[in-house]
């Protein structure tokens, strides 16, 4: 199965003899349930590619697909409700919202969906336990570690189940070795929850861990290894 796709994706910056093609005719499909890194130096494309699957910012020509439906055809009130269900993210900087609590901070993406708040209560303590922040519930992010944060983040980026989780550096901002623990509990948490993480970095262990690197020069993707076998390749 595909997770999400490109194809002959361009985004170009500007006009005229200033026009800069951050992403130039890439193709490239993401397959589901894989742990996905987009690898490639500063200025290459990666936040540019994460943007577009993320339906943060659109194509200037060719075609981006999540979960079979290709985004360019969806508009404002459509695009945001198909990214809070079915798309997380995780970012460089945790922007977690800094007047919420923990426990609020992975609610949040909930309220923006249908829903029974006991139900959601019981998913919420659930996920922060699994991230391993349970007993942090009510702190605001301000009162805990880089590390900690990144964890509320990432229980707010599974919280809705999302078919695709998307990640921008997740590990820049922390030490290597609450880094490594990070990247240990998302890999545990794309198995369990079955979805797909699409990471950007120059970690090279969060390369390590890959399933599949893509990797990206001057907007352009010059290989795709599927380092893990997959039946959908076979
Ligand atoms: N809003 C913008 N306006 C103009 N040019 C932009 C804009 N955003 C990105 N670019 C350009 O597009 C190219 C790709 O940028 P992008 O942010 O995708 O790179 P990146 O691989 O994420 O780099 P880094 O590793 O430094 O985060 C760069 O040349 C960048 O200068
Ligand atoms: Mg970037």
């Amino acid at each position: 199965m595909i997770a999400a796709s490109l194809k002959n994706a361009t985004r170009t910056y500007g006009a005229g003899a200033t026009a800069v093609s951050a992403l130039h005719e890439a193709s490239v499909d993401i397959v589901a349930n894989r742990f996905t890194v987009l690898r490639g130096p500063s200025g290459s494309g990666k936040t540019t590619m994460l943007n577009l699957f993320g339906g943060i910012d659109r194509a200037t020509s060719g075609k981006v697909a999540v979960a079979g439906q290709e985004l360019e055809t969806l508009r404002g009130r459509a695009l945001s409700d198909f990214r809070a269900r079915h798309i997380g993210f995780v970012f460089q900087s945790f922007n977690l919202i800094p007047v919420l609590s923990a426990y609020e901070n992975v609610e949040y993406p909930l309220t923006l969906l249908a829903g029974s708040k006991a139900k959601r209560r019981d998913e919420i303590l659930a996920l922060l336990d699994a991230v391993g922040v349970a007993r942090h519930a009510r702190r605001l992010p301000g009162e805990l570690s880089g590390g900690q944060q990144q964890r509320v983040a990432i229980a707010r980026a599974l919280i809705t189940r999302p078919v695709l989780v998307l990640a921008d550096e997740p590990t820049a901002n922390l030490d290597s070795e609450t880094g490594a623990q990070i990247i240990g509990l998302m890999r545990r948490m794309q198995r369990e929850r079955a979805t797909s993480f699409v990471f950007s970095s120059h970690d090279p262990q969060l390369v390590a861990s890959a399933d599949d690197v893509v990797d990206i020069r001057d907007g352009r993707i010059v290989s795709v290894k599927r380092v893990a076998p997959s039946e959908v390749l076979q």
